[in-house]
């Protein structure tokens, strides 16, 4: 039987994303509570990173610990990936190993060849254009600080960038409205706006995207691969910094999030990071739990 992969949040449907996220709640619950529960035990995650990451390999890594099995980490510094060895082969050699494998990547198309040539699940930990197991953990959140996400107006400000795209997947899934204010040229793509259908509002303030949200989001205005356009995004995204100003148009209840790394004074001002409204670390901890309700699902039959 072909492996069940998760590239991109529609590789599960919206009920299978609304019990991940269920489970994702108990799992966290269980561990608070000391509870040992190993269903991967003796099962083994690789780990491919083409990119750094604090929060992704800590999460993963914890995961497999947790529930009794264990994660490689392989760098391309020190795998034959990093001296040309084929992506597909890499897919047919590790998956002849390990139970599931975790990628992350630049472009997209690498991860899919990947899954094409793989014989266990294959997880997207990021590539340019998806974010998915963040918007597990960001979901999580929200359901655990608000309930219902079903009907409320989420507002993107920044980037039209991988959070992004992922965000417009998730409003489309969760049903949910996302009003995005990106400045000209870093639109998210036409194609993936497309795809969100009713649910996707574009505009071009910041202020009128915040205008009534019940939840406020950024993330970096230079991501992993565009680090030479610095010094232009700098310039480029100076409006569109979430600060008390931004965070003030939006109800007074809102909460605001961003996937981490930060930088305070950039995307956010650290009044808003730091600030009541802000749950981001409890955003970063869910990553561990709404992994392990994946890895379940994936692994646990
Ligand atoms: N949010 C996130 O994916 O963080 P890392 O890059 O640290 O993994
Ligand atoms: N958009 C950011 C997310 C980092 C977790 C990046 O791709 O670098």
């Amino acid at each position: 039987m072909a492996p069940r992969h998760f590239l991109t949040l529609t590789d599960l449907t919206a009920v299978e994303l609304h019990a991940l996220i269920q489970r994702a709640i108990e799992l966290k619950q269980m561990q608070r509570a000391g509870t040992i529960y190993e269903p991967l035990k003796n099962k083994v995650l690789g780990m491919v990173f083409e990119k750094s990451s604090t929060r992704t390999r800590v999460s993963f890594e914890t995961a497999m610990a947790q529930f009794g099995g264990s994660s490689i980490f392989l760098s391309p510094r020190d795998t034959q990936l990093g001296r040309g060895e084929p992506v597909e082969d890499t897919a047919r050699v590790l998956s002849r190993m390990v139970d599931v494998i975790m990628v992350r990547t630049y472009a997209h198309d690498l991860i899919e060849r990947f899954a094409a040539h793989s014989r266990v699940p294959v997880i997207n930990a990021l590539t340019d254009q998806w974010h998915p197991c963040q918007l597990l953990a960001d979901m999580q959140t929200w359901i655990e600080h608000r309930g219902d996400i079903r009907g409320k107006t989420a507002a993107w400000i920044g980037d039209g960038n991988n959070m992004c795209h992922t965000y417009i997947s998730a409003a489309r899934q969760f049903d949910f409205h996302l009003r995005i204010a990106c400045p000209e040229g870093y639109q998210p793509d036409s194609a993936i706006v497309k795809s969100g259908g009713g649910h996707i509002t574009l505009v071009r303030d910041a202020f009128a995207a915040a205008r009534g949200a019940d939840l406020v989001i950024t993330d970096t205005w230079t991501s992993m691969g565009w680090e030479e356009e610095q010094e232009k995004r700098l310039r480029d995204f100076a409006a569109y910094q979430v600060n008390s100003e931004i965070m003030a148009q939006a109800k007074p209840d809102a909460l605001f999030m961003h996937c981490l790394p930060a930088h305070r004074g950039e995307e956010v001002s650290a009044s808003i990071i730091d600030g009541p409204q802000s749950v981001v670390w409890d955003e970063a901890e869910n990553r561990l739990h709404a992994q392990k309700a994946l890895l379940e699902l994936l692994l646990y039959k």
